[in-house]
C-alpha cells in the first residue's frame, strides 16, 4: 500500500485533519475525484457524519468507522447475555465488576466498548495516528448520545505506543490497571470477499511481528496488577516462553489468560 490521501469535507474536522496530514505527510483534498482510483490506496474521510477510512484498488472496502451508536456494536452491547461474551469472562467481570482495564491495542474500540458497557473503567491506547482519529471521532459521537453517557465516561483514550507506556509506567501504582488486554488480530467474522478485504486493510495497522507481541506480553505481565488477556486465533500455539494459566475458547478465537507478576 503506498498511496494515502485525506479527504476533508467538514470544516469542523480541519484541525484533526491537518494534524494527521502533518504527522503522516499525507496530503489533503477538499473535493472528491469523479471516479475512484483503481490504484491500491487508503483514503481517510473527514466528513460531516463521521471520520472513516476506505481502501481502494486491491484493498477496496466500504467506509470503516468507530461506531458506538448505530450498527452491530450497539446491538451487541444491548444483548441480555453480554456478560457471557468471552472477553468479559476472560477479564473476569463477574467477580470484579469495576475492573480497571488497559486496552493496549484499541483498534476500532469494539472490545473496549463492550467492557465499558459492563462497568469496566477503560484506559485505551492506540499507536496509529489514523486509527486514533477514528477513535476520537467515535467517542465524540458517543458522548452526544445521552443514553451512552455512563459508558462513555468509563472510556478514556490516549494516542501512543503501549509497549513504551507499559515499560515506562510499570512502577506507577496510580496508572497500573487490574487487567491488560492485548488483541493483535482483527476478527475474521464473516467470510465474504469484502470482509476479507477489510481484514487485509486492517492488517496494515496490526502488529506485524510475533516477537513484537512477545515484548508486549512481557511488558503487560509486569504492568498489570491481576492478569493479562491475550486474544489469539483459535488454533494458534500459545506464545513460546509464556504459559497461560487458562484459556477461554470460542468458535474462531481464544483468550489466553496470564497471571501478572508485577510488584
Ligand atoms: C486487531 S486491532 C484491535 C481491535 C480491537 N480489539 C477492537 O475491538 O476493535 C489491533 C490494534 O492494535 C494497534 N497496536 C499495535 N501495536 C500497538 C502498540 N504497541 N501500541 C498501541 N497500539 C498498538 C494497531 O494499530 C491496531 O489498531
Amino acid at each position: 500500500m503506498t498511496k494515502k490521501v485525506i479527504f476533508l469535507e467538514d470544516e469542523r474536522h480541519r484541525l484533526m485533519a491537518e494534524q494527521l496530514s502533518a504527522q503522516e505527510s499525507i496530503s489533503i483534498i477538499e473535493t472528491l475525484p469523479h471516479t475512484d482510483s483503481s490504484e491500491a490506496g487508503l483514503r481517510i474521510n473527514f466528513e460531516t457524519q463521521c471520520v472513516s477510512i476506505q481502501g481502494f484498488g486491491e484493498y477496496a472496502t466500504n467506509k470503516v468507522q468507530v461506531d458506538f451508536v448505530d450498527g452491530s456494536l450497539s446491538r451487541r452491547s444491548q444483548h441480555k447475555h453480554l456478560h457471557g461474551e468471552m472477553v468479559a469472562k476472560a477479564v473476569g467481570i463477574k467477580k470484579h465488576p469495576n475492573t480497571k482495564v488497559f486496552d493496549a491495542t484499541t483498534g476500532l474500540a469494539r472490545d473496549s466498548f463492550i467492557l465499558a458497557t459492563l462497568g469496566c473503567q477503560m484506559e485505551m491506547m492506540e499507536q496509529s495516528n489514523i486509527i486514533a482519529c477514528l477513535i476520537v471521532d467515535g467517542l465524540k459521537r458517543g458522548q452526544d448520545e445521552p443514553e451512552l453517557a455512563a459508558t462513555m465516561a468509563r472510556m478514556n483514550f490516549t494516542q501512543g505506543n503501549s509497549l513504551h507506556y507499559m515499560r515506562a509506567q510499570r512502577d506507577n501504582e496510580l496508572l497500573r490497571p487490574d487487567v491488560v488486554y492485548l488483541d493483535p488480530m482483527f476478527p475474521d467474522r464473516q467470510k465474504t470477499a469484502l470482509a476479507k478485504k477489510e481484514m487485509r486493510l486492517f492488517q496494515l495497522f496490526g502488529l506485524d511481528e510475533e516477537s513484537n507481541l512477545e515484548l508486549m506480553l512481557e511488558a503487560a505481565i509486569q504492568f498489570a496488577k491481576r492478569h493479562v488477556v491475550l486474544k489469539r486465533p483459535l488454533k494458534a500455539a500459545p506464545l513460546s516462553g509464556f504459559r497461560p494459566s487458562h484459556s477461554i475458547s470460542g468458535r474462531s478465537c481464544r483468550f489466553d489468560v496470564y497471571v501478572a507478576i508485577g510488584l
